[in-house]
């Protein structure tokens, strides 16, 4: 069924065939066309151009766009939306003045949520978390990792998995799954981390392999959770697995989490909210893409990551929306990009980029979304007309969708 997209103001977010991500200047731009159409065939972008060049193609269908933009929808390649309740009471601990850390350190944190998730149903757990991807989609999400970590046992860590593995079949957007048993050490193993480590190599991973149940692994390589050795030896398990690495990196201290990740040919290196200029020299030359989590730092009051530097190096840089019940409870991308502008100092056009082709390559979707391009899901946000791609981080809380990704993709025939 071929669709055509019409009366379209701006499409935003073009790029050729092939070009995977964005790095340093090169994402400063944002290739336009305005007054356009599209073209979509079974839920596939075939083309696209200016209205005055030559009369619209035919289709079976049309959608209004009625004048506003045109761009790919958001993809958010780091969440935990998993899991089972809220950490509300640990907010006024927060408020009151403990540290993340420090609530941690009490057996709150990833524990707490870990032990929730452990006295819910699966069936509960799907139900509770795929109203946050809900949320999320009718925010203008099309792209969502989601990683376990709230299990720490193998069976809780599989019911996760398979809770994700259910949203994937519920949703029209692209679903990827990461294996996060190295979160925290499970209750059972406290004071035996090493015997934990075991657990994760000898069981978990095994167990998740057997059941395809992910694409990735992921450690909290940081201070006080896991170490660089035993990063390295979950990262090389994962891979004998056939597990890619993406890992959370120098959120509490400068871990050596980056070193490890690219040693390893991490997918993504996440977190960077402490970075030394060694950690920029080292994802020179890799094919890691460092991805930042400004609601985190929002949330927990950390340093934001120095985007700006990545970029004057001439890297790539990703966001994402890190939502989970601890230090980030949002998924919403567009505060995630006005973040990014308002207090990393990226301009809107390098934030769009961060927040769409870039997390899209983070997860390892590029060939198939995170832009407007010939061959690709159209995965798209339809905006109300905007004064400017600028209005879209700049009044962030001003309404903007008019039709969003889930829509668009029932529209365009997805389920
Ligand atoms: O990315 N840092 C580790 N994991 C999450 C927080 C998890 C939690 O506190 O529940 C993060 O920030
Ligand atoms: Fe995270």
């Amino acid at each position: 069924m071929r669709t055509l997209i019409h009366n379209i103001g701006t499409l935003a977010g073009i790029l050729p065939q092939g070009k995977r991500k964005l790095s340093g200047e090169e994402m400063g731009k944002v290739e336009c066309i305005d007054n356009a159409w599209l073209l979509v065939d079974d839920g596939i972008i075939v083309d696209f151009g200016p209205v005055s060049d030559s009369p619209l193609p035919q289709a079976d269908k049309m959608i209004d766009a009625k004048g506003g933009y045109v761009m790919p929808s958001f993809c958010d390649s780091h969440s935990h939306v998993v899991y089972a309740g809220c950490r509300d009471g640990e907010f006024r601990d927060k408020i009151a003045g403990l540290s993340y850390e420090e609530i941690a350190a009490r057996g709150g944190g990833i524990l707490n949520s870990a032990d929730l998730l452990h006295s819910t149903s699966e069936d509960e757990l799907f139900r509770q978390s795929i109203q946050r991807v809900q949320e999320v989609m009718a925010k203008g999400t099309g792209a969502l990792e989601i990683k376990s970590g709230y299990g720490l046992t193998t069976e809780d860590e599989l019911k996760m998995l398979r809770v994700i593995k259910r949203i994937r079949q519920a949703v029209p957007i692209e679903i990827k799954a990461t294996f996060l048993g190295a979160h925290a050490v499970g209750r059972a193993f406290r004071g035996n981390q090493q015997g934990y480590v075991d657990l994760v190599c000898n069981e978990m991973i095994p167990a998740v392999a057997a059941e395809n149940l992910a694409e990735f692994v992921d450690v909290f390589c940081d201070e006080g959770f896991f170490t660089v050795e035993q990063t390295a030896r979950i990262l090389e398990v994962g891979a004998a697995h056939g597990l890619k690495p993406k890992i959370h990196a120098n959120e509490l201290a400068v871990s050596g989490g980056v070193q490890v990740g690219v040693k390893f040919g991490a997918l993504s290196v996440d977190h960077l909210e402490r970075t030394t200029d060694e950690e920029i020299e080292v994802l020179k030359g890799s094919q890691t893409m460092p991805t930042m989590l400004p609601g985190a730092s929002f949330f927990l009051g950390m340093p934001y990551g120095r985007a700006k530097d990545y970029i004057r190096a001439g890297l790539p840089v990703a966001l994402a929306s890190d939502y989970n019940p601890g230090s980030s409870p949002s998924g919403d991308m567009r505060f995630v990009m006005a973040l990014g502008c308002i207090r990393m100092r990226l301009t809107p056009e390098e934030a769009f980029n961060a927040c769409t082709i870039n997390s899209a390559y983070a997860m390892g979707v590029e060939s198939m979304l995170g832009s407007i391009t010939r061959g690709k899901k159209a995965s798209l946000i339809i905006t109300k007309p905007l004064p400017s791609l600028s209005f879209i981080p700049y009044a962030h809380q001003s309404p903007f969708i008019a039709l969003g990704p889930d829509c668009l993709l029932k529209q365009l025939g997805y389920h």
